[in-house]
């Protein structure tokens, strides 16, 4: 008899265009997961508004991450892929789990202490309890595995307390995620700050997937190193060319002692432009199939239908057990 897979769920807010962080990070391990383990993969909208979104570039947005998921390499027909805002039951849930999460929990997230102080003057209810739907997002499939990358394993390790503490009070409800963090490009920095994660909202440190080729080379040219020559991994030391060699590694399969030697004895002005020159190859077929499928609109929005709908039949048999488990009348 087949044993029955186990499940991934895993999500990128469409806050911003998808980034080379993102795919290293996220996206490549799902693409490699995706025939091991029955999987979601969702566009989180409903966490993109807990900062202020233009609502045209929100939408548009959303379509595009979909597109770029299926061009990065995951399979429609494999995988289930929809838009968060399309399965209410995401909502319910993190109602329901909110009254299981303590303030203190949530205070300590450092993404929130972050985000509050980028966003000062807009410190809203939502981006304080963003990882309580983040939770929902993931226990509602029963999710064993979340493939993240560094900066969102302490919202997984969040999710996994509130399971347990809910799993603690109602016997056991939620299965318990574990967070799969990348051993390679689980923190890619930024090209003009290698002491800062490269983000969506960073244009120049930033390659994002849709990104020309002109546009990569240049970022590459211009990322910041030391002023040393030598190729070598010394993330303290040399941050910067650390960061660098985690992308060439990340983009093609090289291990670090692989390149460290290839480059050995050439300096920043070679290796700068291969590192690029590996991304633009890397980049070259998504960015083409990605603009391909953008153009059948039709075709994406039947894959976010079926999507949701398989979503939601799944989501459904969770809320319906925690609805119960908490007191709530059958309907
Ligand atoms: P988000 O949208 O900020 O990032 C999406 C994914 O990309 C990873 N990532 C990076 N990895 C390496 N280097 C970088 N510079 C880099 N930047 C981003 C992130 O770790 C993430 O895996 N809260 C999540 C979205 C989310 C989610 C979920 C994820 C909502 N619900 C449920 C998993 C499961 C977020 O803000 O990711």
């Amino acid at each position: 008899m087949e044993e029955k897979k186990k499940r991934i769920f895993s999500g990128i807010q469409p806050s911003g265009d998808l980034t080379l962080g993102s795919y290293m990070g996220a996206i490549k391990n799902w693409v490699a997961l995706q025939d091991e383990y029955d999987c979601l993969y969702c566009i989180v909208d409903m966490h993109a508004i807990t900062v202020r979104q233009v609502p045209a570039d929100l939408r548009k947005r959303s379509l595009e991450q979909l597109a770029q998921y299926i061009a990065c390499g995951l399979d429609p027909d494999k995988n289930i892929m929809f838009i968060q805002s399309h399965v209410p039951q995401h909502a319910e849930l993190s109602w329901v789990l909110g009254c299981y999460t303590q303030f203190g929990e949530l205070s300590r997230m450092t993404q929130f202490k972050d985000k509050s102080q980028k966003h000062a003057d807009n410190i809203t209810a939502g981006l304080f309890t963003y990882p309580v739907l983040m939770a929902a997002d993931i226990l509602l499939y029963q999710a064993d595995l979340v493939p993240v990358g560094q900066d969102q394993k302490q919202h997984v390790e969040l999710c996994r307390d509130i399971a347990q503490r809910f799993n603690g009070v109602y016997s056991d409800t939620f299965t318990l995620p574990e967070p799969f963090i990348p051993k390679m490009g689980a923190r890619i920095m930024s090209l003009g700050d290698p002491s800062s994660k490269m983000s969506k909202s960073d244009p120049e440190g930033c390659v994002y997937l849709m990104d020309s080729p002109d546009a990569v080379a240049r970022k590459f040219k211009r990322a910041v190193t030391d002023c040393e020559t030598a190729v070598r991994f010394d993330p303290e030391q040399k941050p910067g060319v650390s960061n660098l060699l985690t992308i060439y590694c990340a983009a093609t399969g090289k291990t670090l002692a692989e390149t460290e030697s290839a480059f050995a004895g050439q300096g920043y002005g070679v290796f700068k432009p291969a590192v690029g020159d590996a991304v633009i190859e890397l980049l070259r077929p998504i960015r083409e199939e990605a603009t391909r499928l953008l153009g059948d609109k039709a075709y994406l929005e039947s894959v976010y239908r079926a999507g949701a709908e398989r979503a939601a039949r799944l989501a459904e048999k969770t809320l319906r057990k925690v609805y119960k488990k908490v007191g709530f009348v059958a309907k």
